[in-house]
C-alpha cells in the first residue's frame, strides 16, 4: 500500500472510550453512537438487559450473555466518513483495572456526567488515568430532561474537581424552570450560532422511530427573533445573561490544551431522548484527534510507520464450544494484513496472527487488514500477556501498562485435589488475563490470588467453576497489599528471610518476580528495620 494511502486511512481512525460513574447513560449514549452511526438498526443491542440487581449477579447475567457484554467492550463502526473504535469499559468499580488499561488504548475519552450528580467517585478514578495519559477529553452532560445542578455549577464541579479548563461549546436553555434546548456556540465566537429545541412530546416517542434529531433551527445571534419567540422573558433573559458571562469570564477555546488534556470541551443534553448527541458528535468528529504518535523504548512511534501494537486485554473462553482465547490488540502504527507474520518481542519469537476479528453488537467478523488506531482481537494460542509488543520492522517495545496494587488477598484452597491440575490451569489463564494477580508463597502451599476489587474474586469463583468445573474455597487472608522486592545493590534476595523474621508473606508473581505481601503499613515498616539495602516497589515495573 502506498504511504498516500495508508496516511488515508490512519486519519480516518478515532479510538476513544467513554468513562462515567455507573447509571450515568453510558449504555444509552454507546446504543446512541451506534444508531446515528447506522452501525445498529435499533438502539438496544448493546446490552440486552438492564438488570439492576446486585453487582455480582449482574455480572453473571452478562457472563451469560457474554457474547454482548465482551463484543460491547470493543466497538467499530463507522460515522460521516470516520472509522469509529469505541472502547467501552465495565463500569463497576471492581473492574476498574480493565477500565485502566482500555483507556491505555484509547487517544481521548468522552466523560459522561449524570447532571444531577456531577462528578462521582468512579468518574474521578478513571479522569485521573485520562490525565497520566494527557489525553483530550470531552465532557457530556447527560439526563438533561430530568432536574438537574445548575449548569455553572457543574462547569465549576469540573474545574474545581478535577482540576481541567472546561469550555461549553453547547449551553442549556429554559423556559421557566423547563429545560428547552441547547445553543451551539462552537469553538470561536465567529462561528454561527445554532438552537437545538428538545421537543418534550418526542421524548416519549421509542428511540427506534428517531434516526435523527428534531433539525436545529439556525439563527443569526442570540437577538433572533425566532429565539425569542420559543423563549419566555425569564428564560430569554437568562440566556442573554449567562452567554454573556460565558464569552466575557471564558477564554477562548485553546486547542493546543485541550490535545494535552487541559481543557475540555463540554456538551449538555440527553442521550436516551436523542437529544444534544448530533451537536455533540459534529463537535466530536471536528476536533477528536486521529493516532499520535505514541512513546517505545527506542523514542515516538510514528503511526505512519510498519506496524506496530501491544495487547491490552486477554479473554479466555468468549465461545464455550470453542473454548478459544482472544488477545485484543491495540494497532499503534502501520497496517495490520491477515495471516501477517510478526515479531513478538517479549519472546523473541516469530508468529502469524490468526483470524483478526472486529466486533459490532453480537457479531464478530474476521478483517483482512487494520490501521494504526484500530483494535483488533487475535486468536492467541497462549503466548500473550498484557503489555506485549508485536512488530513488523525494528524491534522495540511500548511503555508497560500499569498494574495497580490489589487490595484484597486469598488463598485458594482444593476442595476436590483431583482437580488440581485444572485448577492450577484456570488460575493461570485468569492471571495471564489480568483478571487477578496470583503468587506462589515461597514456602509452598495454597496459591495467593490479589484483586484491585472484591468482586473480581467472586467471578474467579465463578469462572473456575463454570470453566474448569472446579470448586475452590477462597480463605481471606489478613493482607493490606503487595510490594515487589529486590536488592538495592542488585544481588541475590534472600526471600524466606521474611518468613523467618515474620514481616510478610513472601512470594512469586506469575514471572517468579519476588514479592512480599504486606499486613499493614507498619509490617512494612519492620521489614525495612530488619533488612537494609531492600527495594520495594508498589508496582512490578521497577523490580
Ligand atoms: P450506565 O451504562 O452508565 O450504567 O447507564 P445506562 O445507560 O444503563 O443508564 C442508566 C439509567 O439512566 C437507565 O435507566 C437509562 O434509561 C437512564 N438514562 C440514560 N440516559 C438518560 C437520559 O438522558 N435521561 C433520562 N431521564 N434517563 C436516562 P434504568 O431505569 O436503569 O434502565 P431502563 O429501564 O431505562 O433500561
Amino acid at each position: 500500500m502506498d504511504d498516500k494511502l495508508l496516511a488515508h486511512h490512519i486519519a480516518e481512525r478515532r479510538t476513544f472510550a467513554i468513562i462515567s460513574h455507573p447509571d450515568a447513560g453510558k449504555t444509552t449514549l454507546t446504543e446512541k453512537l451506534l444508531l446515528y452511526g447506522g452501525a445498529i438498526k435499533l438502539a438496544g443491542a448493546v446490552k440486552a438487559k438492564r438488570g439492576r440487581a446486585s453487582a455480582v449477579s449482574d455480572w453473571m447475567e452478562m457472563e451469560r450473555e457474554r457474547g454482548i457484554s465482551i463484543t460491547s467492550s470493543v466497538l467499530q463502526f463507522p460515522y460521516r466518513g470516520l472509522s469509529m473504535n469505541l472502547l467501552d469499559t465495565p463500569g463497576h468499580a471492581d473492574f476498574s483495572e480493565d477500565t485502566y488499561r482500555t483507556l491505555h488504548a484509547a487517544d481521548g475519552a468522552v466523560m459522561l456526567l449524570d447532571c444531577a450528580k456531577g462528578v462521582e467517585a468512579q468518574t474521578k478514578k478513571l479522569f485521573r488515568v485520562c490525565r497520566q495519559r494527557k489525553m483530550p477529553i470531552f465532557t457530556f452532560v447527560n439526563k438533561m430532561d430530568r432536574p438537574g445542578r445548575e449548569p455553572f455549577d457543574l462547569v465549576g464541579e469540573v474545574e474545581n474537581v478535577l482540576e481541567i479548563g472546561v469550555y461549553p461549546v453547547t449551553w442549556p436553555i429554559y423556559r421557566g424552570a423547563t429545560f428547552r434546548g441547547i445553543v451551539y456556540r462552537g469553538f470561536h465566537k465567529d462561528e454561527p450560532k445554532r438552537v437545538y429545541l428538545f421537543d418534550a412530546a418526542r421524548a416519549g416517542v421509542s428511540s427506534a422511530l428517531l434516526g435523527s434529531e428534531v433539525a436545529p433551527v439556525t439563527v443569526t445571534g442570540l437577538d433572533d427573533p425566532a429565539l425569542v419567540r420559543e423563549l419566555d422573558d425569564e428564560g430569554y433573559s437568562r440566556l442573554l445573561e449567562e452567554s454573556a458571562l460565558l464569552d466575557e469570564a471564558g477564554d477562548a477555546f485553546d486547542g493546543d490544551r485541550f490535545l494535552a488534556g487541559e481543557v475540555s470541551p463540554m456538551f449538555f443534553g440527553s442521550a436516551m431522548n436523542n437529544f444534544g448527541i448530533e451537536a455533540f458528535l459534529e463537535a466530536f468528529c471536528q476536533r477528536m484527534p486521529p493516532p499520535v504518535a505514541r512513546e517505545g523504548s527506542k523514542g515516538k512511534v510514528d503511526p505512519l510507520g510498519a506496524f506496530s501494537a501491544f495487547i491490552f486485554k486477554i479473554q479466555a473462553n468468549m465461545d464455550r464450544s470453542h473454548r478459544d482465547k482472544v488477545a485484543f490488540l491495540r494497532v499503534c502504527s502501520g497496517r495490520f494484513e491477515r495471516g501477517m507474520r510478526v515479531h513478538h518481542v517479549r519472546t523473541g519469537k516469530a508468529m502469524r496472527l490468526a483470524n483478526p476479528t472486529t466486533f459490532l453488537a453480537q457479531e464478530r467478523t474476521i478483517v483482512e487488514e487494520g490501521f494504526a488506531g484500530d483494535v483488533l482481537g487475535v486468536y492467541d494460542p497462549g503466548v500473550f500477556e498484557i503489555g506485549d509488543t508485536l512488530t513488523a520492522g525494528e524491534n522495540f517495545t511500548f511503555e508497560e501498562i500499569p498494574s495497580f496494587s490489589p487490595e484484597f488477598f486469598v488463598r485458594v484452597m482444593m476442595v476436590d485435589p483431583l482437580r488440581r491440575k485444572q485448577l492450577k490451569r484456570g488460575l493461570d489463564q485468569l492471571a495471564q488475563e489480568g483478571t487477578i494477580q496470583q503468587y506462589t508463597p515461597e514456602r509452598g502451599g495454597d496459591p495467593i490470588l490479589g484483586a484491585v476489587g472484591r468482586l473480581q474474586l467472586e467471578v474467579v469463583k465463578h469462572r473456575l467453576k463454570s470453566e474448569y468445573d472446579v470448586d475452590a474455597r477462597l480463605e481471606p487472608l489478613a493482607c493490606d497489599f503487595v510490594r515487589w522486592v529486590s536488592r538495592e545493590d542488585g544481588g541475590e534476595l534472600d526471600l524466606l528471610a521474611f518468613d523467618r523474621e515474620r514481616v510478610g508473606i513472601p512470594a512469586r508473581d506469575v514471572r517468579g518476580r519476588a514479592v512480599v505481601l504486606f499486613a499493614g503499613e507498619w509490617q512494612l515498616n519492620s521489614a525495612k528495620r530488619e533488612f537494609s539495602g531492600i527495594k520495594y516497589t508498589e508496582t512490578a515495573f521497577g523490580a
